[in-house]
């Protein structure tokens, strides 16, 4: 497989062929969604719940991020690895998103990093561009400033919504983003602004008119326990069979049957004589 690059995920917009992503968070997750043949791999700050068990995003810090994102890199060989920039680290000023943004392609080998929202993260955005760094856009629900929206909840229900997020979308598009993800807005929203976007849009509770898909790696694999979100489609319940695999270790080691005579050591029955004296 040829590495992906931004100009082949260009390419696939072009000829119509969907993107397809989603988030890894460590060295055996980035070499299964590379088997798979994923485009687009991105070491999402989801890490923070996903991971780390935080209950939000925001508390995901940098240095956190880039030991996962390392691991992940060591698994990956085609695939397109975005590195998402936690809450904190680009907001503030131009200078910081790209001090950030280098951190994640020095340290951990990005190809491109993330960053969450329009309006002054346009200029952020437009300013890690001009350093060199492809930036994906992030627009919708946004769960870094999930509190400022009022909960984890869709975005762009009312007009007045719907027509901001097209000028944001736009604006990064704009500044030079290599593409947009867009989080849990009404279907109709995505394909009013589909035909506006040149860029790849990947979608997660977007419906499905956008150029690609993302989802997150435990939700994809059932991995975790709990409600998930409206847009998630479970394709594995791997919590469960995780559980049943333990469950059963367990009862063979309390049993006696496990270790077997096929994982045990040998030892020369001459040696063996020796050693006993
Ligand atoms: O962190 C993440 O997993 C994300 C995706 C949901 C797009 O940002
Ligand atoms: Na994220």
């Amino acid at each position: 497989r040829a590495p992906v690059t931004v100009t082949s995920l260009l390419e696939k917009k072009h000829h119509g062929e969907k993107i397809v992503m989603v988030t890894a968070y460590d060295y055996p997750s980035a070499t299964v969604v590379e088997a798979a043949g994923v485009d687009m791999v991105l070491v999402g700050d989801s890490a923070a719940t996903t991971v780390l068990g935080l209950d939000s995003t925001v508390p995901a810090t940098v240095d956190e991020l880039l030991m996962l994102n390392r691991a992940v890199r060591r698994g990956l060989r085609a695939s397109f690895m975005v590195s998402d920039l936690p809450f904190g680290s680009y907001e503030a000023s131009d200078y910081e998103a790209v001090k950030s943004a280098q951190r994640f392609v020095k340290e951990a080998g990005a190809q491109a990093v993330k960053l969450e929202g329009g309006g002054v993260m346009v200029d952020r955005a437009r300013a890690i561009v001009a350093a060199g760094i492809p930036v994906v856009g992030h627009l919708g629900l946004t769960p870094q400033t999930a509190t400022a929206l009022g909960g984890l909840r869709a975005q762009g229900k009312s007009a007045e919504q719907a027509t901001k997020m097209v000028a944001d979308a736009l604006a990064l598009q704009d500044a030079g983003c290599c593409a947009l993800v867009l989080e849990a807005i009404p279907a109709a929203v995505a394909e009013e602004l589909m035909p506006l976007l040149e860029i790849p849009v990947i979608g997660i509770g977007a419906g499905a008119s956008t150029d690609g898909q993302v989802l997150v790696w435990h939700d994809l694999l059932g991995l975790l326990e709990g409600r998930t979100a409206k847009f998630v489609k479970q394709y594995a319940h791997l919590h469960q069979a995780m559980v049943a695999a333990v469950h059963q270790f367990a009862g063979e080691v309390r049993d006696g049957e496990f270790p077997g005579r096929e994982h045990t050591y040998a030892i020369p029955p001459e040696e063996l004589q020796r050693f006993q004296g």
